[in-house]
């Protein structure tokens, strides 16, 4: 091999050997650049999406509990006249209520939002409180003629009165105001 075709060898190659490295240059600050910009965007959206539900709840929070307070009292001795003694003074029950019992029917569950008692509307609180438990779910007797209409309606209202702020906003607007709304174009 001539010298002037070795140096030429040696020229492409650090030709090559210089690109690469320019190449690398180039590459690396796009790249570490490119980093801050593009991957934050998950971490980005999950805490906006936290923030938008967070601002969520806090709206549903602010809804203002108009109830009538005569009702809240007289549904609060309903309560405690009937229904205390299996669903806890304050609407706690006991510990161990998830759990079917040995007769394999579920014990009294909480009222106080613990559980999913302030999934239902109104219309059909009643409709438990008044029917009772269908026998092969639980041993809650019903109401219907021990109880009147206003008594039961009293006592839902209590119960909705000892729930936190945040559940009766939810139950409030997703549930209630719904069946309502339902109800209403029904009678259209
Ligand atoms: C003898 C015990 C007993 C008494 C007294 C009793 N309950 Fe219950 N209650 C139960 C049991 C057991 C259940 C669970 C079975 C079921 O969901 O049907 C239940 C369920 C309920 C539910 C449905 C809860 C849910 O999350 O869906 C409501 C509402 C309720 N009771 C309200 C009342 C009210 C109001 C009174 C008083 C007027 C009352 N209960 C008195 C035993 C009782």
């Amino acid at each position: 091999m001539s010298i002037e075709k070795s140096l030429n060898k040696f020229d492409d190659y650090y030709h090559n050997f210089l690109l690469g490295i320019a190449s690398v240059l180039l590459i690396t600050p796009i790249s570490s650049l490119a980093k801050p910009i593009s991957s934050p965007a998950t971490p980005e959206t999950v805490p906006s999406k936290t923030a938008d539900k967070a601002k969520k709840t806090l709206q549903n929070a602010v809804i203002v509990r108009k109830l009538d307070s005569e009702k809240v009292q007289r549904g609060k001795i309903v309560y405690q006249t009937n229904c205390a003694n299996c669903h806890g003074q304050n609407g706690e029950s006991k510990p161990g209520w998830r759990k079917k019992g040995p007769d394999g029917k579920y014990p009294p569950p909480p009222l106080n939002g613990d559980a999913h008692t302030w999934h239902h509307s109104t219309d059909t609180l009643t409709k438990t409180i008044r029917e009772g438990s269908p026998p092969e779910i639980g041993n809650m007797p019903g109401w219907g003629n021990k109880l009147t209409d206003e008594e039961i309606d009293d006592v839902i209202v209590w119960i909705t009165s000892i729930w936190p702020t945040e559940i009766y906003g939810i139950w409030y607007k997703e549930i209630e105001r719904k069946s309502q709304e339902k109800k209403e174009h029904k009678l259209d």
